[in-house]
């Protein structure tokens, strides 16, 4: 391509992310890239820029043979995904911001830039302004990761900071992050962690080249979260951040997760706070990285999908190089994990342990019943995810994942014979 003459991008979605790219494109015209053409979907939303700028047919653009480049960023990811894909099919180049449509249909957007010849970038889809995505896709194509983990959801971490620091109230925190522009339009994808579940799953098929299933991968949310928790983590020096990870386990397989978790002042996660994500990578030859920005918000993420407008101008594409790893993924099956759960009801608290086989005396002494620790299945916490969260019990992990130790089968003939 002549790079001398601006490109000319049809941008569809004008919301925090369409409207944060367009500001910085304004501020910077010296980077030779016009909007030619703006499609959003509703004509009588009230908008900063004058109506004739809009176009209310995204299949305008995408028949505009004049325009170089598109960029996605709209919330509907069934719609994103008609859009891309058709971009797509048409081998053009694009650029999507939508986590959950990257991440629900990353094997086939993979198979149609292979068929087609286009690309598609969608680094402002994980970590808004952190560039993880390119991080592990390029520059740790050809190193084995052990672990890729951190804070992916700014919203929720803006949520607990709120709590933690200023104890506010849960939600009026929530407004704040809404009313900053942080939350999605339905916040309960930050809150119960659906939206960092994207984000990683994303990030697994770039550190490990594993197509996952984002429905297979447990998630925990925030929504029962209270200030007595808050209060127990601050008394063992501790915060409660919601932390996605994927690890490599010691049998060799990768297992993926998102839950809340406490930690303390050694985790590099500690002091990620509001709206900032962290990212946190251990490299088998390289050792511990870590990236930290802002994860949410017009001008971070817009500065994401600049990147990849100039990534794409210069040829780039993802390598998927993971790929040949052939790593392979243990979800819940055969793991466990040291847990903290609250409910205000001791009732409540003691039907959520009955559901994950605690015992009695999980319940922790001096907090009438309402608060337990234990040791807990991933199967078990994957199979009352829900009921879980319908029945509003906060659960947080204390520790690592960890492989349950198989019993031998002799010592299980002696248990059978006690
Ligand atoms: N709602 C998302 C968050 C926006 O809070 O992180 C960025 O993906």
């Amino acid at each position: 391509m002549d790079d001398k003459r601006p490109l000319r991008i049809g941008l569809i979605g004008f919301g925090c992310v369409g409207q944060g790219f367009y500001d910085i494109l304004q501020r910077q015209p010296e980077l030779g890239l016009t909007i030619t053409r703006i499609a959003v979907k509703s004509p009588d939303k009230p908008r900063t820029l004058p109506a004739e700028r809009f176009s209310f047919r995204a299949d305008e653009l995408l028949a505009d043979p004049n325009l170089d480049l598109l960029v996605e960023v709209i919330d509907d990811p069934a719609e994103a995904f008609r859009l891309v894909s058709a971009a797509l099919r048409q081998g053009r180049r694009i650029v999507s911001a939508n986590k959950a449509m990257v991440a629900r249909h990353l094997p086939e957007l993979v198979a149609l830039q292979r068929e087609f010849g286009g690309t598609l970038l969608y680094e402002a889809a994980v970590c808004g302004s952190i560039p993880i995505i390119r991080t592990l896709d390029a520059y740790f194509s050809h190193e084995p990761l052990r672990a890729v983990s951190g804070i992916f959801n700014g919203s929720s971490n803006y949520v607990l900071t709120r709590m933690s620091e200023e104890g506010s109230d849960y939600g009026p925190a929530l407004a704040e992050a809404q009313a900053l522009g942080f939350a999605e339009t339905d916040p309960a994808l930050d809150m119960g962690a659906f939206d960092p579940r994207s984000k990683a799953v994303i990030l697994a098929a770039h550190a490990f080249g594993l197509l996952l299933n984002p429905d297979e991968v447990l998630n925990l949310g925030i929504e029962g979260v209270g200030a007595a928790d808050i209060a127990y983590a601050a008394s063992l020096g501790q915060k409660i951040k919601v932390i996605a990870g994927l690890y490599r386990l010691p049998n060799g397989r990768v297992t993926a997760l998102v839950t809340p978790q406490l930690l303390g002042p050694e985790s590099p996660f500690f002091n990620v706070e509001h709206e900032f994500n962290g990212v946190a990578i251990e490299a088998e030859y390289a050792g511990p990285h870590f990236l930290q920005g802002r994860g949410a918000g017009g001008h971070p993420t817009g500065s994401a999908v600049l990147a990849d407008v100039q990534a794409l101008r210069s040829g780039f594409r993802y390598g998927y190089t993971k790929q040949a790893a052939r790593f392979q993924a243990q979800l819940v099956e055969g793991l466990e994990v040291e847990v903290y759960l609250r409910h205000p009801s001791a009732a409540a608290l003691g039907q959520a342990l009955d559901w994950l086989r605690l015992p009695a005396q999980a319940v922790l002494p001096g907090t009438d019943g309402t608060q337990a620790t234990g040791s807990v299945g991933l199967a078990a916490l994957g199979q009352w995810r829900v009921a879980l969260r319908e029945a509003g019990v906060f659960v947080a992990r204390l520790g690592e994942v960890g492989l349950i130790p198989e019993v031998p089968a002799e010592a299980e003939t002696a248990h059978a014979l006690a």
